[in-house]
């Protein structure tokens, strides 16, 4: 995967990408990434990109022409690769698994990253998506695109290791994920539960599966909202 990182602030994303799971994607070729200044298509001497709002009020609002040809920078460096064009904005699509299991799939993405009080109109006509990693107000879209970035690239096949493996991944099945236990068998008079070593798999997995799915209504009853549940799932849930 290819993705394109446009942002004022390019060093911020120094430490996520030289570090674990990134670092090694990027070695093994599974990532590329890149990153656009788009200060350099700033106006005037000092290259500036924002400017105040028409009609009046506080803030200053990014312009269009510093996004718009950093964009074009990227088309024709990148012609002919399937792309999706990610504005980061508070006011977007909340950001979800499945929304990172959609862009793991994409062959190119390009983040836009935005400061100050918003974004010129004209520069969501650029877009594919605009997407919120959630509701608060962020500095700015850098952080935002790191966590969406994170999220998708572990699930391009072949970034985890077998033991790092996505599938088993709190939100993968629409439940939040049971609890682990590893050595010891007791610890400060805290004990591991008889059921996990005993070695019977179809007990350990229906155990497994009744803890998923009563911590998920404990802690997400808005998760189960999605979800048809079985009988014995709702007999589960009642205990
Ligand atoms: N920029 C500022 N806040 C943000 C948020 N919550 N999501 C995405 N981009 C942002």
């Amino acid at each position: 995967m290819k993705i394109d990182i446009v942002t004022l602030f390019p060093e911020m994303f120094d430490s996520p990408l030289s570090h674990s799971i990134m670092k090694r994607a990027i070695e093994n070729d599974l990532l590329e990434v890149n990153m656009v200044n788009f200060r350099r298509f700033g106006s005037g001497k000092h290259q500036h990109v924002d400017d105040t709002p028409y009609g009046g009020g506080a803030g200053m609002l990014l312009k269009p022409e510093p996004i718009f040809q950093s964009i074009e920078e990227i088309q024709q460096r990148s012609p002919i690769t399937n792309k999706r064009i990610i504005l980061m904005d508070p006011a977007g699509k909340p950001f979800d698994q499945s929304m990172a299991e959609e862009f793991s799939k994409e062959e190119h993405l390009i983040f836009i990253c935005g400061h100050y009080e918003g974004y010129d109109e004209r520069i969501r006509s650029l877009v594919t998506d605009e997407v919120s990693l959630g509701d608060y107000v962020l500095t700015g879209g850098e952080l935002a695109s790191m966590v969406m970035m994170d999220a998708a690239v572990r699930l391009i096949p072949g970034v985890l290791g077998n033991e790092e493996s996505a599938e088993t991944d709190s939100h993968s099945s629409g439940l939040l994920e049971h609890p682990h236990y590893t050595r010891p068998a007791e610890y400060k008079g805290m004990t591991v539960p008889e059921v996990l070593m005993n070695g019977n798999h179809k007990l350990i997995e229906e155990w497994r599966h009744m803890e998923s799915l009563k911590r998920t209504f404990e802690r997400r009853p808005d998760m189960l909202e999605k979800r048809e549940l079985t009988d014995q799932e709702k007999d589960w849930i009642k205990q």
